[in-house]
């Protein structure tokens, strides 16, 4: 076989086969195929894009290309949640507590932050003294027991999406929905859970900017992991405003703590509740109206959080900041972004939003920068809320007082102003299951 008769066969529509697709990915991963004909592959993909066969077969060898989790010694069913990526998305730290204290088991391996999207890992690292490293044993008895751990990701876990996704990254094959939905599908198909709930992001701050795209998006991930025995759920998330109020390290814990407790914005508790029982439906905990009232009691009656504190304290971190999250400690500088006129915000550039949280030092510029757990933002109003001249929009907060004017520029920028009320989208869009569509 040669890669260049792969590549055009690519180029001219036509279907893969297995051997081929196979030839493809392990030749490149192997180093036996260069980047210039990978790129060509690559971009072939782009333009003629997959069919599901090839898609599952494709994604099915990205996974087997480093280590496969087997979570058998886990009792009860597996769900495992993923987000394709926003700003102030910081679910996994509710949902996870959440469906944990309603009997169901999540395993989690999570990833960090890069570019304008936070990490869960990084966000859990604020919390003096949590270990996100744990070996297979300690977090095999720790869901077990517990019915909840949160670890970052090992580093061979699909070592092929990472030298695949280097490559997109400079010849301008990222945006493509079948080259995304193998990427993500690959690292959760290697982490190992029975079940998937994927959190599918649509609007200015994710990957996918129409709600067609991530329809779409959704349904192939969703292909992928049936295709491979899992049962696999999508959910369309708004991400055309960032999620919640809170955007940044110290203060989304905060704000995930608030939600544990039954307060947390509006938008967030709704996103956190509807793939609680999700996950809770797809670990045959029971329906939906059962998962619900579960879901109910578990934040009524403080068992949530105590779940949060009990994973906190198991994986060495201080528990005492999750009842008293005044102990985090404040910013050392701050600054508010004041409205410029009366009307309402029509519209926010939320990428923007994520990217400004970065510059204050809440994300990582690249892969070796360190975090400022306390910087970050706030939003008092987002899109679609009536403003006044001189309201507070935001506040920013940042360790290092040189961020703040480049912080303040941007963030102003992302936001715009009207005099009419903008339709402001739905927290929670449609769902794709292997029947189907449904919207909300
Ligand atoms: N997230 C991933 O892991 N891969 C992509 O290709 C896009 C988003």
């Amino acid at each position: 076989m040669r890669i260049y008769d792969v590549i055009d066969k690519k180029k001219k529509g036509m279907e893969l086969t297995e051997e081929e697709i196979y030839f493809a990915i392990n030749g490149f991963v192997a180093g036996e195929i260069p980047d210039y004909q990978m790129a060509a592959f690559l971009m072939a993909i782009y333009f003629q894009g997959m069919t599901d066969r090839e898609l599952i077969e494709m994604t099915k060898c990205m996974t087997e290309s480093g280590d496969m989790a087997d979570l058998s010694r886990i009792q009860g069913i597996k769900v495992d949640k993923h987000s394709t990526g926003g700003v102030g998305d910081k679910t996994t730290l509710v949902v996870g507590p959440l469906v944990a204290a309603c009997g169901g088991k999540v395993a989690k391996m999570s990833g960090r932050g890069l570019g304008f999207t936070g990490g869960t890992i990084d966000k859990l690292e604020s919390i003096p003294g949590l270990a996100t490293a744990m070996d297979e044993d300690a977090f095999f008895e720790t869901v077990n027991d517990l019915g909840l751990a949160i670890i970052g990701q090992s580093a061979n876990i699909a070592p092929a999406d990472k030298k695949l996704y280097a490559l997109r990254d400079v010849t301008s094959t990222v945006d493509s929905i079948p080259l995304i939905a193998a990427s993500i599908m690959s690292k959760k198909l290697a982490a190992g859970s029975d079940k998937i709930v994927l959190d599918v992001t649509v609007g200015s701050g994710a990957f996918m900017k129409s709600l067609d795209d991530a329809l779409l998006l959704a349904e192939k991930m969703v292909a992928i992991g049936e295709g491979a025995g899992k049962e696999t759920v999508a959910i369309l998330t708004d991400m055309d405003v960032p999620l919640g109020e809170a955007v940044g390290n110290d203060i989304e814990i905060i704000e995930a703590i608030q939600t544990l407790q039954g307060g947390g914005p509006e938008d967030f508790r709704r996103i956190c509740q509807t793939f609680s029982i999700a996950m809770l439906m797809l670990g045959g905990i029971g329906d939906e109206k059962t998962c619900a009232s579960l879901v109910k009691s578990a934040i009524d009656e403080g068992r949530a959080l105590d779940k949060l504190a009990a994973m906190v304290e198991r994986q060495g971190g201080d528990s005492s900041y999750i009842y008293h999250p005044e102990k985090f400690r404040k910013a050392i500088y701050e600054m508010k972004l004041i409205s410029p006129v009366d009307g309402f915000v029509t519209h926010m550039d939320t990428e923007a939003c994520g990217r400004t949280a970065v510059i204050l030092g809440a994300g990582r510029e690249n892969k070796e920068s360190g975090i400022d757990s306390r910087a970050g933002i706030r939003f008092y109003k987002k899109t679609g809320d009536p403003i006044r001249q001189g309201d507070v929009l935001a506040r920013l907060y940042t360790s290092r007082e040189e961020t703040l004017q480049e912080g303040m520029k941007n963030l102003s920028a992302a936001y715009s102003f009207g005099a009419e009320k903008p339709q402001r989208m739905k927290s929670v869009l449609a769902s794709v299951t292997k029947d189907g569509i449904q919207r909300y």
